[in-house]
């Protein structure tokens, strides 16, 4: 799979969660699903940049977002299952989760990597993926379908130097992605993994500071895979970790 032309109804009715949905490529996928018809649930840190999403959302008419302000690094169980219940109360139902949310810290040699700045990527990239979905099963039960998507990196897949804890994260969502997906196949709640690929965002002017970013895909480049994995039409993808710029 390389493209899909999705119809434009393809997330009509669907309740869909969008974690770092204030900027960069999660930004993209929360406005990209609202113009399928999503009703999108919008969680990030910045509650500005949510708003101004919220607002762009409206402003295309859209269904009414629902913003969540949280901080992945502080968040614990009770928090998540605070707002397992509102969804559940509000909406019924959680169609989708799209764990996007991510924290790249600092490229450094092993020798130099930062016992808190290491605890900081493991907390924000894994665990509070992890504990977040743990409280969101029941509500995604209630869909007919529903897709759990992690955010994985070309780094989760072959180590490279320097990139430390951000590259174990990303080989632990991985992990994660596929312990969920063998444990849930046969059910109506699948799970996969998106490798964006080198994308004009914050993260990676961050990581390659000298790079042109024009010479990067935007993250409106790669929705193509971000609204199939939330779509019916990929109802049978399981445990598969796909490209977003496919070779
Ligand atoms: N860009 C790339 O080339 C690339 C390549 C491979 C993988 N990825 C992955 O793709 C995902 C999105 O990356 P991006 O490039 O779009 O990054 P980005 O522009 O830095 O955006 C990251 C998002 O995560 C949110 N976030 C960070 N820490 C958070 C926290 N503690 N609590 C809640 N939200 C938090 C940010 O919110 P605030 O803005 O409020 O801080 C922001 O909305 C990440 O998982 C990243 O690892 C990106």
């Amino acid at each position: 799979m390389n493209n899909y032309n999705a119809p434009a109804a393809a997330l009509q009715n669907k309740v869909i969660l969008v974690t770092g949905a204030g900027d960069g490529i999660g930004r993209s996928a929360a406005l990209t699903y609202a113009k399928y018809g999503a009703t999108v649930i919008l969680l990030g840190k910045t509650v500005k940049k949510l708003e101004a999403v919220y607002d762009e959302i409206i402003a295309a008419g859209g269904a009414e977002p629902a913003i969540v302000p949280l901080d992945l690094k502080g968040a614990t169980s009770s928090h998540y299952n605070d707002m397992a219940t509102t969804i559940a109360r509000e909406f019924g139902k959680l169609d989708g989760v799209l764990h996007n949310a991510g924290l790249l810290g600092v490229l450094s040699p092993f020798e130099h990597i930062n016992l808190a700045s290491w605890h900081d990527i493991m907390q924000i990239n894994v665990t509070a993926a992890m504990l977040m979905t743990q409280a969101l099963i029941p509500v995604l039960k209630k869909a007919p379908a529903a897709s759990v998507v992690f955010t994985s990196s070309g780094v989760g897949r072959v180590g490279r130097a320097y990139w430390g804890p951000y590259a174990v994260s990303k080989f632990a969502t991985e992990g994660l992605m596929q312990v969920m997906a063998d444990e849930y196949a046969g059910s109506s709640i699948r799970v996969n993994c998106i490798n964006p690929g080198a994308t004009r965002t914050a993260m990676r002017a961050k990581a390659y500071p000298g790079e042109d970013p024009m010479r990067l895909k935007t993250p409106e480049d790669l929705m193509w895979l971000y609204v199939y994995l939330m779509a019916d039409d990929s109802k049978s993808e399981n445990g598969k970790s796909l490209d977003a710029q496919p070779k």
